[in-house]
């Protein structure tokens, strides 16, 4: 189906405006000329529409909202291709940190990215939508949107900032959603947006599929560009925005010091808001789906001495299915899947339509820390008292981030059940100090804290646990819950191996 023409008055009024002509031969121009000229220090944006009159020297500036994974990541690479990017945060600490040339969390290239928009004046951080939001044409939505006690996604963040946006509007605006929102939330914004301000305003949804630990080089070659909106020409200037950034991936892995792969040019699909919101939920969903189903089948491989990797292998090779997402483990954790399927769940409710497929994997993925340390248990005969070593408590390698971290969850389950925790991840420890329950010890490295323990848990897939000499240790038995290890190797060093779904290998 086609996507919808323009309906209400701000997007056509926006569509009739001189100005969009101009927005998409700067943003065309900024993308294409930036990296090459990106070296004079007052950004070049700027001083090409400064020889234009006011409004037009609003059109080339964006204005980033929250400088989270998202946030962050799209500012700075907006910047590494010479755009003036202000990223506004009410967080001073991360503000603060920006402005220092750092992300604010660890995010491997990210560092790179922001200190090169700093040096070169591109990046503007602050936390003052009146600094930020009168120079911008494009403001890109980046905030957080937690989960509420019932499931559904918490807006709360999404319409302050859009309440600060159209105060400080000066404008014609075109208003990037990027964070995870619920299936018609765009319509409601518009509505809201119009109720607030005069302003022409032209809304776009531009998911954001970027990982973290990867989020650079997603960013830089994604699998696609999705924008949703009922103004084609704002569609088309963010969709370009966002190619040129995968056109000019060469230029922007050197300065990240990144490695590309060289894959295919993102295809771009332009459809209504409502089916880039579904879009985005439903590409987590899916793969939260995914896993679950190799956990289910990994459960059953246990029982059956069936191994749940060489199902996978095996299984995924089919090009219909594919290998993706398919690794069982102690469950997926994070600030997406396991609050986006709920959201899912929620707006499925909210529409009387049935989601139990996803309830189940939701249900499923909760009893995985549980399955665990049962299966622990059944190992050790006795939790109380055994000291265990939890290696990784980050949610997934490559990210301090520890929302919804299983490895946190198991080490307080087994705490808990009276063992004597001892933890180490090689980034999240500052941060998994809030959720980790009172005596579990966090230990400066893996080699200390696996030496004087009964058993160890690996929870996280950082690669760098394969290189810990497991010689050197008193405990008898490795549970590796996110099946990384080679398991003979473990098997040499004189320990017992167990995963999820696996199989000894000898
Ligand atoms: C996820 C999606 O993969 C991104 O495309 C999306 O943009 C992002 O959410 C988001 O909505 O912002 P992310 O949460 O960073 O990205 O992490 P993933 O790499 O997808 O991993 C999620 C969890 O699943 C981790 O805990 C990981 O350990 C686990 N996992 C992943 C498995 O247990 N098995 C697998 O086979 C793959």
């Amino acid at each position: 189906m086609p996507s919808q023409p323009s309906r209400l008055s701000a997007s056509s009024d926006f569509s009739s405006s001189n100005a969009r002509s101009r927005i998409e031969d700067t943003a065309k121009g900024v993308a294409q000329d930036k990296i090459v000229t990106g070296a004079k220090s007052n950004g070049g944006v700027i001083s090409s529409a400064d020889e234009q009159a006011g409004v037009a020297r609003r059109l080339v500036v964006v204005t980033v909202v929250g400088s989270g994974y998202v946030g962050t990541t799209t500012a700075a690479l907006l910047t590494a291709l010479g755009i003036k990017t202000y990223a506004v945060d009410i967080d001073e600490a991360k503000v603060d940190k920006l402005k220092d040339g750092k992300a604010p969390f660890y995010e491997v290239g990210l560092d790179n990215l922001v200190a090169y928009g700093i040096d070169n004046n591109y990046l503007v951080p602050t936390s003052s939508y009146e600094e930020s939001i009168p120079h911008a044409s494009i403001v890109i939505s980046a905030v957080g949107t937690p989960e509420n006690a019932d499931g559904s996604p918490d807006l709360r963040y999404v319409y302050s900032a859009l309440e600060s946006i159209a105060q400080n509007a000066t404008g014609p605006l075109i208003y990037v959603q990027k964070s995870t929102v619920p299936v018609g939330t765009g319509r409601a914004i518009i509505a809201k947006y119009a109720e607030l301000s005069d302003k022409p305003f032209s809304y776009v949804s531009a998911p954001e599929f970027l990982r973290e630990g990867t989020a650079v080089v997603d960013s830089i070659e994604p699998d696609r560009i999705v924008v949703g909106g009922d103004d084609a020409d704002s569609k088309h200037i963010i969709t370009t925005i966002f190619r040129d950034i995968s056109s000019r991936r060469a230029e922007i892995a050197d300065i990240a010091d990144q490695p590309i792969q060289n894959l295919p040019e993102p295809i771009a699909f332009n459809m209504s808001i409502e089916s880039a919101e579904l879009t985005k939920v439903t590409a987590n969903a899916f793969l939260a789906l995914k896993i679950s189903f190799a956990n289910s089948i990994a459960k059953l491989a246990d029982s059956t001495n069936a191994d749940v990797a060489e199902v996978m292998d095996a299984v995924g090779s089919d090009k219909r299915i594919g290998r993706a997402f398919l690794n069982a483990g102690r469950g997926y954790g994070g600030g997406c899947f396991p609050k986006d399927v709920k959201g899912l769940i929620s707006s499925a409710k909210a529409n009387n339509v049935a989601m139990d497929i996803m309830t189940a994997a939701s249900n499923l993925n909760d009893s995985m820390p549980s399955y665990i340390v049962d299966r622990l248990k059944d190992e050790l005969g006795e939790l109380e008292t055994k000291k265990i070593a939890i290696l990784g408590l980050a949610f997934k390698a490559g990210t301090s981030d520890v929302r919804k971290s299983p490895g946190i969850k198991i080490a307080n389950l087994l705490q808990q059940a009276g063992s004597k925790v001892s933890a180490y991840d090689p980034q999240a420890h500052n941060e998994a100090l809030a959720d980790l329950d009172e005596g579990i010890a966090l230990l400066d490295s893996a080699q200390l804290a696996i030496k004087n323990a009964d058993a160890i848990v690996v929870a996280t897939e950082w690669p760098e646990f394969k290189d810990i000499d497991y010689s050197q240790t008193t405990a008898k038995l490795l549970f590796d819950a996110m099946n990384l290890l080679d398991s003979s190797m473990i098997v040499r060093n004189g320990l017992e191996y167990r995963g999820v779904g696996r199989r000894l290998k000898l």
